[in-house]
């Protein structure tokens, strides 16, 4: 799945959408990216985003990153406006992840990268079964993962860094579904 070198070649390359490029982030991001990732109303809604946050966290984060975590910066118009992103499991699932810059919010732009990594998921990458959650007061996560088809399974706690705190986080699961073996792989 993830180990040959012919597939990483292929993890690697850029993820076009209608409006959307999904491609690999570079140490030019990171201003952009501590900027955006480090609104109080980014930051408070992911579990692993600082608040304060800055270039040195942002950049630290980034470069350590392990094989299992795939992430990859939302670019609009040569604009970075958020990421998403996954963290493999041994079992072929994998929890995915996503963020927006606030400017952009409302726009559809979440749904439209999400459904992306969906798809590259479960085609490229091959995985079975994919999981996500949100933070319960994160309404609007919860509208992309309905929009995405996930599955309700379940309320857990989990930490915000940003909060600095445990809160109560919904999860949910999305199976394979039959008809991928049919869809064309990303890009
Ligand atoms: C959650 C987030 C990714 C959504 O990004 P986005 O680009 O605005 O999302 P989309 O435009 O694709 O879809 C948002 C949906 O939520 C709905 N929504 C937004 N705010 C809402 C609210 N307070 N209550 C209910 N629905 C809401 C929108 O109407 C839209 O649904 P619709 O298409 O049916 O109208 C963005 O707000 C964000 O990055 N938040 C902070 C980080 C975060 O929450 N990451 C996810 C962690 S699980």
């Amino acid at each position: 799945m993830l180990t040959s070198t012919n597939h990483r070649t292929v993890l690697a390359k850029p993820i076009k959408t209608r409006r959307l490029v999904l491609r690999e982030l570079t140490d030019s991001d990171t201003p952009e990216f501590a900027h955006l990732a480090g609104d109080w109303d980014v930051a408070r809604q992911t579990a692993r985003i600082p608040y304060p946050y800055s270039e040195e966290l942002a950049r630290e984060w980034m470069d350590t990153l392990g094989p299992e975590e795939f992430v990859r910066a939302v670019v609009h118009h040569g604009t970075l406006i958020g990421a998403v992103g996954y963290v493999a499991n041994e079992d072929r699932s994998a929890e995915i992840g996503y963020w927006i810059g606030k400017p952009w919010w409302g726009l559809g732009f979440a749904t439209e990268a999400a459904s992306a990594l969906v798809r590259h998921c479960f085609t490229t990458a091959g995985f079975k079964r994919l999981t996500c959650c949100h933070f319960v007061d994160n309404a609007a996560s919860r509208r992309v993962i309905q929009k995405l088809g996930f599955r309700a399974n379940g309320l857990c706690t989990a930490w915000c860094d940003a909060r600095r705190a445990e809160f109560p986080t919904q999860s949910y699961e999305l199976n394979r579904p039959l008809t991928a073996m049919f869809w064309r792989r990303t890009p």
